[in-house]
């Protein structure tokens, strides 16, 4: 059987360590992508990777490119071109970069991959993913956005600290859009399979989940670029979901149909990735404060798009 081929779409920091990863799991053979004047690093990249498989002794070949005619026949396509966040700059400020960037990758996806599941991590994420599906004209099931992973990542981290116990035991989820307006669902939360709020006093959630609002910042604020290592992390998680018929339920930005009441927008939502790409939107049941919250996530979102509709 052949193996399967992973395009990556952006060579820098995620693509570099999106590439690491799938190679490392021998998810198939990885193709990296950038613009001309980047193809050097792409091919860099590429080699340094191939090499370390020399000593890690995984089977994966690793190319890299700047020509869409090598990503044909991709199985998943994982985007990250565009900018990364500067100090002091939000997600929102990406918008009109990136934006651009994205309408002409995706149209390159379309003529060279129209088979594949496409997984999107450029930011504003959200408006991002939006376009992505629009240009595509790919069904939904096949363009999802990487966000609620790495955000339910964070938040699993910081409760791991908090409570003192392994990072494997504690399970949470995060709605929402991939902004400061996500929404952190305690009920969803658990350690161990006992609810966090058994465990931990109001206080220190609280905290927990501004810092986890707050993550992509303070990592900003830390590095002088934006995190890399978790988003790849992410992304390769429901890359490999699919690609293995996993049927993981991954938080990630998923288009609605009339799921938890909203329609045509990517928001964030547990997402059922199998050998289908999204099977289903689990749609669990949400406290009032929840809904609030995922309103006024949902309306950050289609206020976004309506910029992007703009540009
Ligand atoms: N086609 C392909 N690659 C492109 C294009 C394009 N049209 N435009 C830019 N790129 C490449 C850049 O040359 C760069 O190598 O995308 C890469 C982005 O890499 P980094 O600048 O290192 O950014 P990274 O940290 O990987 O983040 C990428 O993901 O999380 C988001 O906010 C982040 O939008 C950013 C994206």
């Amino acid at each position: 059987m052949a193996r399967k081929k992973i395009a990556l779409v952006g060579a820098g920091n995620i693509g570099g360590e999106l590439a690491m990863l799938a190679a490392k799991r021998e998810l198939g053979d990885v193709v990296l992508l950038d613009i001309p004047a980047k193809e050097g690093v792409a091919k860099g990249k590429a080699l340094d990777i191939m090499q370390a498989g020399a000593l890690d002794g995984f089977d994966a070949k690793v190319t890299g490119t700047s020509d869409y005619k090598q990503i044909k026949g991709a199985d998943v396509v994982i985007v990250t071109a565009g900018i990364p966040r500067k100090p002091g700059m939000s997600r929102d400020d990406l918008l009109s970069i990136n934006l651009g960037i994205m309408r002409s990758v995706a149209q390159n996806i379309k003529k060279n991959a129209p088979k594949a599941l496409v997984i999107v991590i450029s930011n504003p994420l959200d408006a991002m993913v939006y376009e992505m599906k629009k240009v595509t004209g790919f069904p939904r099931e096949r363009v999802l956005g990487m966000a609620g992973a790495l955000d339910s990542a964070r938040f699993q981290c910081f409760i791991a600290e908090a409570a003192g116990v392994s990072v494997k035991a504690v399970n949470t989820l995060v709605l929402g859009g991939h902004g400061d307006t996500m929404v952190p669902c305690l009920s969803y939360c658990t350690v161990g399979g006992i609810p966090v709020t058994q465990l931990l006093d109001k206080r220190t959630l609280s905290s927990i989940i501004k810092r986890t609002r707050f993550g992509g910042g303070e990592i900003v604020e830390l590095m002088g670029t934006s995190a890399y290592y978790a988003p790849a992390a992410g992304a390769i998680s429901m890359a490999e979901s699919y690609l293995k018929d996993q049927k993981r339920v991954i938080a990630c930005a998923a288009y609605l149909e009339g799921e938890y009441g909203y329609k045509g927008i990517y928001l964030g939502v547990p997402v059922k990735i199998g050998a289908k790409g999204l099977e289903e939107v689990v749609q669990v049941k949400l406290s009032a404060d929840e809904k609030k919250m995922l309103k006024s996530s949902a309306n950050a979102v289609k206020e976004l798009i309506k910029a992007g509709a703009k540009l």
